[in-house]
């Protein structure tokens, strides 16, 4: 198999293990994931500051929608969920503050980092603390639809 190992060797794809079967949470994941594929393209170097600006305002979208359902179901996880939610703008702000200090010649090599970066902590973070709420949000509720 040939493959350009720089470029997409940590790339998240959509699969099937990262459906919680929740379908509004699966639809925001999907947007997410296929943002991180806009940017792993290495002709779109110049929009990392547009990947940033969208990796926090829709995120702050997509955490909203979590937590509410957090909420309104009681969800004991509810708090140490929030951290995390709370430590990946932290994780994106450091990020930028690099990306900003590398200056325009390293923007293809901050490129593949924050492809990584973004891959590395959506297949984390759905697939664990998601998914585990979509478990009990099912237990919960098992005659709601979504
Ligand atoms: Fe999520
Ligand atoms: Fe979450």
């Amino acid at each position: 198999m040939t493959r350009d190992t720089n470029s997409d060797e940590a790339l998240l794809e959509w699969e099937a293990s990262l459906e919680t079967g929740m379908a509004q949470i699966d639809e925001q994941h999907r947007t997410l994931i296929a943002q991180i594929k806009v940017i792993a393209d290495r002709s779109r170097a110049n929009r990392v500051a547009e990947t940033l600006d969208f990796m926090q305002n829709y995120v702050r979208e997509h955490f909203a929608t979590e937590e509410r359902l957090h909420h309104e179901t009681d969800y004991p996880e509810a708090e140490a969920h929030l951290d995390v939610h709370n430590a990946y703008f932290q994780t994106i702000l450091n990020f930028k503050k690099e990306y900003d200090a590398a200056g325009g010649e390293k923007h293809l090599l901050m490129l593949l980092k924050l492809t990584n970066l973004l891959s590395v902590w959506w297949k984390v973070h759905i697939t664990g603390m998601d998914r585990r709420f979509a478990d009990y949000y099912r237990a919960v509720f098992p005659c709601r639809a979504e």
